[in-house]
């Protein structure tokens, strides 16, 4: 784009991390409309001068990304290109950059989910621990929800120790009562509520339908379904006057027939249309609403030893990845933060797969895929309770 930009007006552009260099060839008015039409996003802000500048949302030009580019282009600009109103220009746009300045720092320092309030449901364990630390890393205040049985103040522990901002929350959010409480606890500790993540879920049972116990079913519906409403229900409110965001977590499980796990990959779908019809109704108050939707991530879940799977399905299950591997919680917890920050502003009612392929393929391409290729990527994230999420909890496999 650029490049183009740059030999439609005979431009010479060289822009790197901490300068840029910028060599006008053409007539400045020329280049002035011609730049700023194709980089504006926004109508044109009239200067006393009584020229019409457009402002890009987080670049002090089209062609620098951070603040710190603007004094070097405007130094270098008047130097070499020896034109002192482009100089005047550029101090122009700084002073309307100031007014985004709080957005655009937010978006270009390290922490993407800066100053923002969080709850995470289902925290302690798995990926839901990841997403905390992840959160957490990335600037948000965190409420870390699990039930009273879960790791939950091992978690808030860990993300303080870290100089992160945690508060426990030990509760069924699948409980009316608990919910509200999950709510209020955020509200009152961090005084907003920008971001709610239902992750909370559980995979009780491998069976076909005709022996899937009744029990697991309602079990199922509970704590994947019926949690991720009351959540929602309660959390819009507050989610609103911060035109937030609500993420539930879906599964590949809820796009695909999976055998054994209807009743499982029912509620899953249950929850992307959940996420869509949110999106659709919320959308005019600013509020996103959307579902990651994992693959088979490594976790307790994916683990005959620790799961509801045999042999047989931990093997199909992998196989039908075209990485040929489990996905990481950490990977997981990239994609939530991603999806929860400003940088996903336009992303709303959408389902993003995070999947290892799984829906896409057919067969079992994982058998294909070299060992160098399995390979999960290095941790960063200290996790310590990958692998607890089912400890406690009513796991069957009747698949003999
Ligand atoms: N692991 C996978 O392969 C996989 C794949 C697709 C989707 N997912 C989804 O990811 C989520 C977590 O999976 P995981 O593998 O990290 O499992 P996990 O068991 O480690 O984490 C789930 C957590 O939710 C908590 N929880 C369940 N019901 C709750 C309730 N009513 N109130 C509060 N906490 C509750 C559990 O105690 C547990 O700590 C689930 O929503 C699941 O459907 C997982």
């Amino acid at each position: 784009m650029s490049v183009a930009i740059a030999s439609a007006a005979s431009l010479m552009l060289s822009c790197g991390e901490q300068s840029c260099t910028f060599v006008v060839m053409a007539s400045q008015t020329l280049i002035s409309s011609l730049l700023f039409c194709i980089f504006a996003d926004r109508p044109p802000t009239k200067f006393a001068s009584g020229r019409s500048l457009y402002r890009p949302e987080s670049r002090c030009c089209g062609f620098c990304s951070t603040r710190e580019e603007t004094g070097s282009f405007g130094a270098r600009g008047r130097n070499r290109g020896g034109r002192s109103t482009r100089a005047a220009e550029h101090r122009a746009y700084e002073c309307v950059q100031r007014l985004d300045q709080s957005k655009a720092e937010r978006m270009t320092m390290a922490g993407r989910l800066n100053g923002k309030s969080s709850i995470v449901t289902g925290a302690a364990t798995g990926i839901g621990e990841a997403i905390a630390h992840k959160f957490a890393r990335e600037g948000a205040k965190v409420i870390v929800a699990g039930l009273p049985t879960d790791p939950v103040e091992d978690v808030v522990h860990a993300i303080r120790a870290r100089g992160g901002v945690a508060e426990p929350f030990l509760g069924d959010v699948a409980d009316e009562v608990d919910a509200q409480a999950c709510i209020a606890l955020a509200i009152d500790a961090f005084g907003r509520l920008d971001i709610l993540i239902n992750h909370a879920g559980v995979f009780p049972e491998i069976a076909e339908c005709q022996d899937h116990s009744v029990e697991m079913f309602d079990y199922i519906v509970r704590n994947n379904v019926r949690s991720a409403f009351l959540m929602t229900k309660f959390a819009l409110p507050h989610l609103k006057p911060a035109r937030g965001v609500v993420i539930s977590t879906g599964s590949e499980a809820g796009e695909m027939g999976e055998p054994t796990a209807a009743p499982y990959g029912g509620s899953k779908g249950f929850l992307h249309a959940f996420m869509r019809g949110v999106a659709y109704e919320q959308g005019k108050h600013g509020v996103r609403a959307l579902c990651v939707c994992p693959g088979p991530i490594d976790t307790a879940w994916t683990h005959k030893e620790t799961g509801p799977m045999n042999e047989q399905m931990e093997k199909q299950t992998l196989a039908g990845t075209v990485l040929g591997r489990r996905g990481t919680p950490e990977e997981m917890a990239n994609v939530f933060a991603f999806a929860a920050s400003d940088e996903a502003s336009f992303v709303t009612g959408a389902l993003i797969f995070a999947d290892g392929g799984t829906t896409i393929a057919k067969g079992g391409p994982g058998e294909m895929v070299p060992s160098f290729v399995r390979e999960q990527p290095k941790p960063t994230l200290d996790l310590r309770h990958s692998h607890d999420g089912l400890k406690g909890k009513p796991v069957e496999n009747r698949m003999h």
